[in-house]
């Protein structure tokens, strides 16, 4: 099932979803004329417990399997999705969601590590988003990028990067099959390019084209969680 109104942005680490997310907040927030739907501008892991717990895995702080990291992350995003105000509602409402992040993400890395079956069972239910950004980096510019945040995370190596960045390749045409609409973007562009071809991409979207107006709150963005 496609959910409409939703779009995540994906890549491999260093890519830039986060800057690309960042960007979007800011022209969404500069072109809305107040009152219209609010941006639920969202990333996983989210800021919630159980995201946060993933982030301590991440950083390696403490250690689990790798079964049970696919399946936090899976409870992670069903966090995101349904809990009251999360990223369904918020669509079904006819507002525009954008996640930094989402099940391609678990198809690709929990893939590599866990073998494709745990994290296809795991994230089936979930609905397909309507758009997804794919910013392509190669591996070496992606590691360069992450190399200047300090310590390394779980799954910063380049030869892993190398790796995810063959699977989204492999993931992404399956995906537009079955109807979601790929936006594949050269990541290594300059950020005001990335993130000018993001937004013409959105405001194709409902919720954005036909500007719906609801009962909403008086802000340009909820739902937004201060990224480590
Ligand atoms: P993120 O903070 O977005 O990393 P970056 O800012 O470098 O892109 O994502 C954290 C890490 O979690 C990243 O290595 C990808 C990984 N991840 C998974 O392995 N599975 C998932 O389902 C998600 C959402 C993220």
């Amino acid at each position: 099932m496609i959910l409409h109104n939703f779009a995540v942005i994906e890549g491999c680490d260093g890519s830039g979803t986060t800057t690309a997310l960042g960007e979007v907040k800011k022209r969404f927030a500069a072109r809305r004329p107040g009152g219209g739907a609010p941006l639920l501008a969202g990333s996983e892991p989210t800021g919630g417990p159980v995201g946060l717990l993933i982030r301590r895995i991440l950083r390696k702080e403490i250690s689990m399997e790798k079964e049970t990291l696919a399946r936090l992350f899976a409870a992670d995003r069903g966090e995101h999705l349904y809990a009251p105000g999360g990223v369904a509602e918020h669509c079904r409402r006819g507002g525009l969601a954008v996640s930094d992040r989402y099940t391609p993400s678990s198809l690709v890395y929990q893939g590599l590590e866990c073998g494709r079956a745990l994290p296809e069972e795991l994230n089936r239910s979930f609905p397909q988003p309507e758009l997804l950004v794919y910013l392509d980096v190669d591996p070496g510019t992606a590691m360069d990028r992450v190399g200047g945040r300090g310590d390394r995370e779980l799954y910063e190596t380049l030869e892993f990067q190398a790796r995810v960045r063959d699977a989204y390749l492999e993931l992404l045409p399956r995906l537009e099959k079955e109807g979601v609409r790929v936006l594949f973007l050269d990541g290594t562009r300059p950020r005001e390019e990335v993130a000018e071809a993001v937004w013409e991409a959105l405001i194709k979207m409902p919720a954005l084209a036909e500007e719906t107006r609801g009962s909403w709150e008086n802000a340009d963005t909820v739902g937004d969680e201060p990224k480590e």
